[in-house]
């Protein structure tokens, strides 16, 4: 069988380390890969290449992803949406594995019900996928914010300021928990619990009283306060999916921070260096695992399904939920 490869969305640390194992496992079994380039926009040109066992070689530490990704959506067109039915056939892919988050894997959910054989892997460092316990990449970015909290710390209690680190989740809070519970924060905010200004700002301000005169306030980008009552945004610009660039809440509380307890305030965004990179130890395996589960479910005919992670094991489940 031949099996198209493909990878959507926000790159993710170990979208290669599942490449590599679908292929090197699916070796085993005759298949042939293609790799599908940039995401579904690769689908609509026809634009593919070949993956041997010597182009998966050494990729497991590697970030990005050698196929190229992007946020296309072929089922904003009915021309596009035709371009992939077609390029489908022609290059005779029995399956594809499409390695996502939400929007990647609730194209690849409409593509099954067309009739085209895919099988999902979650990917995205945000952690929001329903039905998995984590996603690969999540670590990574956990591991990253929690590296910057323990420099930023130093600084910030040299200083004597407040440090607001704004962190990337787009409407979930996992990074800014499993980030700020690691690294030591003083305060959490995250999108699904809207908050109160002076109640951070109180909070700062005891933590002065009891002789501790420094804060870090660890914001998931996605977090705003009760009083503004919608996500701040750095432009009205949507991608292909309707999503909004969310950004600036780090910005904002810094601000507002000094205002009103005036007490010196920094923001620090950590941005896209959550997600590029090499994956950690935990990735690396959670990905193989992926990459070895997805192959294995192309064998067995298991399409219209994602491997997901549930209480330490891998296990499918529909790509509807
Ligand atoms: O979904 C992953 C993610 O990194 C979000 O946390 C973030 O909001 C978004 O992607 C940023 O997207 P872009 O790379 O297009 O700026």
């Amino acid at each position: 069988m031949n099996v198209g490869i493909l990878t959507g969305g926000g790159d993710c640390p170990g979208l290669n380390a599942v490449i590599r194992a679908i292929v090197k496992r699916g070796l085993q079994f005759d298949y042939e890969f293609t790799g599908i380039r940039d995401g579904w926009r690769g689908l609509i040109n026809g634009d593919t290449q070949k993956l041997t066992r010597n182009d998966v070689s050494g990729l497991l530490p590697l970030g990005g992803t050698v196929l190229g990704t992007s946020r296309t959506n072929p089922l904003k067109s009915e021309k596009d949406t035709k371009a992939v039915m077609d390029n489908i056939k022609k290059l005779g892919l029995g399956a594809i594995i499409c390695i996502g988050g939400d929007d990647t894997l609730g194209v690849a959910s409409k593509l099954f019900d067309m009739g085209v054989n895919t099988i999902g892997v979650p990917k995205t460092i945000d952690n929001d996928l329903s039905a998995t316990d984590f996603t690969f990449g999540f670590d990574t970015a956990v591991s990253v914010v929690t590296w910057a909290l323990d420099r930023l710390h130093s600084t910030t209690e040299a200083h004597q300021r407040v440090m607001v680190v704004e962190v990337m989740g787009r409407h979930a809070g996992w990074i800014a928990v499993y980030g700020g519970i690691a690294g030591g924060a003083d305060v959490i905010l995250i999108p699904e619990k809207p908050f109160d200004v002076d109640e951070v700002c109180g909070y700062i301000m005891q933590r002065k009283a009891r002789g501790k005169k420094f804060s870090l306030v660890v914001a998931a980008e996605g977090a705003y306060p009760k009083q503004v009552g919608g996500m701040i945004t750095k432009d009205k610009e949507l991608d292909a999916f309707g999503h909004a660039k969310l950004g600036g809440v780090g910005d904002f509380l810094a601000r507002e921070i000094e205002a009103r307890t005036k007490q010196e305030s920094r923001f620090v965004v950590l941005g896209h260096l959550q997600r590029g990179g090499t994956p950690t130890a935990y990735d690396r395996v959670l990905a193989t695992r992926y990459g070895v589960h997805a192959i294995e479910m192309v064998k067995d005919g298991k399409f219209g399904r994602m491997a997901a992670l549930q209480v330490n094991k891998i296990v499918d489940v529909s790509l509807d939920e």
